[in-house]
């Protein structure tokens, strides 16, 4: 072990709203070591600024002020991520850490992940192992870079593991160490639950069991009129009426709304309620209550898993197969094809909760991955 050394230098990075859920725990968990092995600097890249995005998150989730914000904001892709590789190489030059660590799958994973090895620190890497197989999606490219560079994968199942060995990657890069986002919602699984989803919703119909939750922000889903559009009047004109939907709005899709011409529709259409971005809590009780989660997101799929909530997934592909019907999930691929999605409103809106968890999805897995980093000081990095 490392603790009678100096201690190791971490420097951790986020960006993205998804990421928030993925650092706090890891965060808790180097403030909780006893041997002091580790000394923790985090930096944020800025990619989402909005308050509602990136700061309630930073309050609600107890995570510490970022040391380092490098203000990137948003772009094109290479504008994010060669802003991002510009502002953070004099981060890593001044402080010199032992070990980055990156989370997840956005820019900012993949920026961080390059700078890193360029500036020869070793690379570790939260959530790896993910493939969706469908290197169209932004996200896979950042997967595939940043686990080909990482030193260090943490994984958070089987699947993953399998994934990264097809790829030629050594065993011993490899730590299976569970699913990090699962250590958040377990901490605030209760003070979520003495939520009022009236109140969070802003909605009379937001009673147990009698709305479902809709989220869509992903480009393939929101950036293209002709899937889109027919989506929107499938669950404005035809869904919603059945069962009330509520609609956290991303700031992507809220802007597409209007450039399709849409925005009437949603606003109009009486089951639909839109609601501002919310609060992890917020999220989470909102899931707890759904008789039916819709959603085109990755993190929202493995929650709806854990607390058993049917989950019709708004894509023709996922990187968490995990989270699936047929491995024992909640889950199921729909598509974008409104009669497909049609049916899996119908067969699933009556379905059971039934809550499924995957083997170390226990809520300690940051405890691990603290561990295991402690443990693998080893040679300096090339
Ligand atoms: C990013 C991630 C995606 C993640 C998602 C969660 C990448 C490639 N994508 O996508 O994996 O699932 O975050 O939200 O990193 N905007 C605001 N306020 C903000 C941030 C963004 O208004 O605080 C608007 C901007 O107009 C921006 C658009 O949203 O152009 C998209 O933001 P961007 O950061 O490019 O990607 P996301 O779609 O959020």
């Amino acid at each position: 072990m490392h603790s009678h050394a100096a201690p190791l230098r971490v420097l951790s990075v986020v960006g993205a709203r998804p990421n928030f859920m993925k650092i706090a725990p890891f965060v808790h968990a180097l403030r909780a070591q006893k041997d002091a092995a580790c000394v923790h600097r985090l930096v944020h890249t800025g990619q989402h600024y909005d308050a509602a995005m990136s700061r309630s998150f930073f309050s609600a989730l107890d995570i510490p002020e970022p040391d380092v914000d490098l203000g990137v904001g948003s772009g094109t892709h290479a504008e994010q991520v060669g802003r991002t590789m510009i502002a953070f190489e004099p981060v890593v030059r001044d402080w010199r850490p032992d070990w980055i660590v990156v989370v997840g799958d956005v820019n900012a994973t993949c920026a961080c992940a390059l700078t890193a090895r360029k500036e020869h620190v070793r690379l570790a890497h939260i959530e790896a192992g993910l493939r969706s197989f469908d290197e169209t999606m932004p996200e896979e490219i950042n997967r595939i870079v940043t686990d080909r560079l990482a030193h260090l994968l943490f994984t958070p199942d089987a699947l993953a593991d399998r994934n990264l060995a097809a790829e030629g990657t050594a065993p011993e890069r490899i730590r299976r160490v569970g699913n990090i986002m699962i250590d958040t919602l377990e901490r605030h699984r209760a003070a979520a639950a003495a939520l009022d989803p009236q109140a969070v919703a802003g909605a009379a119909a937001a009673a147990d069991g009698g709305f479902a939750v809709l989220t869509l922000h992903r480009p393939a889903t929101v950036d293209c009129r002709d899937r889109l559009v027919p989506l929107v009047r499938l669950l404005a004109d035809e869904l919603s009426a059945e069962l009330p939907v509520i609609w956290a709005l991303h700031p992507r899709t809220r802007k597409q709304l209007d450039a399709f011409g849409l925005r009437a529709a949603v606003e109009t259409a009486p089951g639909l309620k839109l609601i501002e971005p919310i609060g992890y809590r917020e999220m989470l009780r909102l899931n707890m209550g759904a008789r039916l989660m819709l959603t085109d997101s990755g993190g929202l799929q493995e929650e709806c898993c854990v607390l058993g909530t049917p989950c019709i997934t708004l894509r023709p592909n996922t990187e968490r197969p995990v989270t699936l019907q047929e491995h024992g999930g909640t889950c199921i691929l729909a598509g974008h094809d409104p009669a497909a999605v049609r049916a899996a409103f119908r067969r699933l809106r009556d379905a059971p909760r039934k809550p499924f968890r995957p083997p170390l999805w226990d809520g300690h897995t940051a405890e691990r991955i603290v561990a295991a980093l402690a443990g693998a000081a080893g040679p300096a990095a090339t």
